[in-house]
């Protein structure tokens, strides 16, 4: 069985795009056939972020043409992972069939492990229909009295619409006493905080290369922070998956070899 879980946030700009993406890749690391979709469609930024803005099939596409089927635009980035981007063009807005978003993605059913869902911010229509395709939610905010207070909004949206909260996502944090703190978030949102992800320029750096930071910057901490959600939401222990990085005298090996002054 396939589990859809959407990235959601009531204030926008928090890291649900991130986080998708490097919960994605850390599940996918972890051994799981994961995808991530943008569900984000008017502004659709995986894509982006992960350096393939411009493919032949997006959601979009399948949203609009029932003949085009959602496997159809699943593509494999250089991480090892699954995506499924938005179009960026603003004509495939026009008469774009939101709605259909469950069925479309009731179509990969049993074909993935996890589809990770990239919702849009606030309450509307956009991010109504990623709650309606999912089975389960992470609520992403920052530790912030107003991306908090408005996470609360989506929370009992999500109740509402009958389905799981998993727990909160914290990005953003950093080591000072001008936020809030895990407990008073916790204390709000009457849901436990499964991932604690810091302030980390590394993210920026990543994204501006085309790669989740989890594949780049694999010890950052932000990365860490990542494989420690993924394993929590797979119930398992935290161990770092991570490939192992070369050491010198590999590299150097691997030069020597590349010149022809060593054989394998
Ligand atoms: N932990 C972090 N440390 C530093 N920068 C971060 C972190 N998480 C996200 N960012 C940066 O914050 C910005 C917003 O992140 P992102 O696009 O993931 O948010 P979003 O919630 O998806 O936004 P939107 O609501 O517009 O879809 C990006 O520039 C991203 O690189
Ligand atoms: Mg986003």
């Amino acid at each position: 069985m396939t589990k859809v879980v959407c990235c959601i946030s009531g204030k926008g700009g928090v890291g649900k795009s991130t986080t998708a993406i490097n919960l994605g890749l850390a599940l996918h690391q972890y051994g799981k056939n994961t995808a991530v979709l943008d569900a984000n469609l008017t502004t659709p930024n995986v894509g982006v972020y992960l350096g393939v803005p411009k493919v032949p099939v997006t959601i979009h596409h399948v949203l609009n043409d029932n003949r085009k089927k959602l496997n159809k635009a699943i593509y494999e980035h250089n991480s090892g992972l699954k995506v499924i981007p938005g179009d960026l063009s603003v004509g495939k807005l026009n008469n774009l069939k939101i709605d259909k978003l469950k069925s479309v993605v009731a179509d990969v059913e049993g074909l993935l492990d996890y589809l990770v869902l990239d919702g849009a911010a606030g309450l509307g229509k956009e991010a109504a229909s990623a709650l309606d395709a999912c089975d389960s939610v992470l609520i992403v905010t920052n530790p912030e009295l107003a991306a908090v207070t408005d996470a609360l909004k989506t929370v009992e949206v999500v109740k509402k619409m009958r389905k799981q909260v998993l727990g909160v996502v914290l990005t953003r944090s950093r080591k000072d006493d001008v936020d809030l703190g895990i407990k008073e978030v916790e204390e709000m949102l009457e849901y436990p905080i499964l991932g604690m992800i810091p302030e980390d320029k590394n993210i920026r750096k990543a994204s501006s290369k085309g790669f989740p930071i989890l594949h780049k910057y694999p010890n950052s901490e932000a990365s860490i922070g990542y494989k420690k959600l993924a394993a929590k939401l797979l119930g398992e222990e935290y161990i770092d998956m991570t490939p192992p990085i070369k050491k010198k005298e590999h590299l150097i090996r691997d030069l020597l070899r590349v010149f022809g002054f060593k054989s394998r």
